[in-house]
C-alpha cells in the first residue's frame, strides 16, 4: 500500500535519504527543508509524488501553514517524521546563551510544536504515526553535547507522555535514537569557543577525540533509515528504538546503572513517604 509522508529537515542527512528510500519504493512524501532547490535533482525525478516546502522549524507560523497544506492537498498523510536538528557542541560554559537559545528552539520547541501541529489533524483523519527523531543522546549523556542532551531528553519524556493523550485516537509514536551516524551532522554542528579551564577535563577529551578522528562513527546512515521504515511500517511499532551498536552499548550500559542506582538508594528513596 502506498503510505504517505511529511518529513522535516530533508536537504541532507538522514531525512534526504528517507525521503529518497521511500520515494524509490513509491511512497508520496512532504519534504521540508530550510534550503529551497536541495530537492530539485530528487524533484524532477519524483514530482508526482514528492512535495517540497521551505519550512524553518523556529517558525511555529508558517510551520501551521506547511501542515495544514499538506494534510489539504494530500488528503491523509500516514506517517510524519520530526528529523530537523543539530548538535551544539561544547561544555556548558562555553555556550552563549544565543547559542543555547537556539539549539533549545530547534531541537525541542521545534519539535513540540511540530507534534502540536499535525495532532488535529491526525485526529482528524483518524489516527496515523508520529516518529520522533532523538538520539542514544537522548537517554545517555557525553561530556560537551549537555544543551543537545537537554533537548533530545526533553523531547522524549514529552512524546512519552504525549503518547498516552493521544493513543485513544489511534496515534502511536515511534521514537528512533540512532547512534553516531554518518551524516552532515558534523559539519552542522554548533561549536562554542573552547575555554583553557577545560583542557584537562573530560569535556576537553571528548574535544580531541572528536577532533583526532577517535570518536567512532559506526552507524550507516542508509541502513539506519531502513530500519528506521521498517518500524515505521510495523502494524505495532515500538515507542524507542536504538540504532547502531554504540547506542545499544551505551544504552544499555547507561539504563543497568541508573537501576543499580535506584536499588542502591532504596531504602532513602522509601523513607519519604507519609507514615500511614
Ligand atoms: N548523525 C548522527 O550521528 C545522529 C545521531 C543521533 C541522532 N541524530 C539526529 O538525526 C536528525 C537528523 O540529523 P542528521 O544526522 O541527518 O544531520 P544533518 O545531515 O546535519 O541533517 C540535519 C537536518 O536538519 C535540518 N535543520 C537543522 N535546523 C533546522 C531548522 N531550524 N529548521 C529546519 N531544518 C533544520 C538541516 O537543514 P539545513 O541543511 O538547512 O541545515 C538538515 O536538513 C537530527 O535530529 C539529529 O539530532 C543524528
Amino acid at each position: 500500500m502506498v503510505k504517505t509522508w511529511f518529513i522535516t529537515g530533508t536537504s541532507t542527512g538522514l531525512g534526504r535519504l528517507l525521503t529518497e528510500r521511500l520515494l524509490a519504493r513509491g511512497d508520496r512524501v512532504v519534504a521540508t527543508l530550510r534550503k529551497p532547490g536541495a530537492l530539485d535533482g530528487l524533484l524532477a525525478q519524483h514530482g508526482d509524488s514528492l512535495q517540497v516546502l521551505t519550512l524553518d522549524v523556529t517558525d511555529t507560523g508558517a510551520m501551521r501553514i506547511a501542515v495544514a497544506d499538506a494534510f489539504a492537498r494530500m488528503g491523509r498523510i500516514d506517517v510524519v517524521v520530526s528529523n530537523a536538528g543539530y548538535g551544539l557542541f561544547g561544555a556548558a560554559e562555553e555556550a552563549s546563551d544565543a547559542q543555547i537559545e537556539r539549539q533549545i528552539a530547534t531541537n525541542l520547541v521545534g519539535s513540540i510544536q511540530f507534534i502540536r501541529t499535525v495532532l488535529p489533524h491526525l485526529r482528524a483523519q483518524g489516527g496515523g504515526r508520529i516518529v520522533q527523531v532523538s538520539s542514544e543522546g537522548g537517554q545517555i549523556a557525553y561530556p560537551n553535547f549537555s544543551l543537545y542532551h537537554a533537548t533530545k531528553w526533553g523531547i522524549e519524556g514529552f512524546v512519552e507522555s504525549v503518547a498516552k493523550e493521544v493513543a485513544p485516537f489511534g496515534i502511536d509514536f515511534l521514537i528512533v535514537e540512532p547512534g553516531p551516524t554518518c551524516t552532515n551532522f558534523a559539519e552542522g554542528m554548533d561549536r562554542a569557543p573552547p575555554m583553557p579551564c577545560y583542557e584537562d577535563t573530560p569535556a576537553g577529551e571528548v574535544r580531541r577525540a572528536i577532533a583526532s578522528g577517535a570518536f567512532a562513527i559506526k552507524g550507516d546512515a542508509a541502513r539506519t533509515v531502513d530500519a528506521m521504515i521498517v518500524a515505521a511500517d510495523a502494524k505495532a511499532a515500538p515507542l524507542r528504538l536504538a540504532l547502531g551498536s554504540t547506542a545499544y552499548a551505551s544504552i544499555s550500559q547507561a539504563l543497568a546503572e541508573r537501576l543499580r542506582q535506584l536499588e542502591a538508594q532504596k531504602a532513602v528513596t522509601l523513607s519519604a513517604d507519609r507514615e500511614v
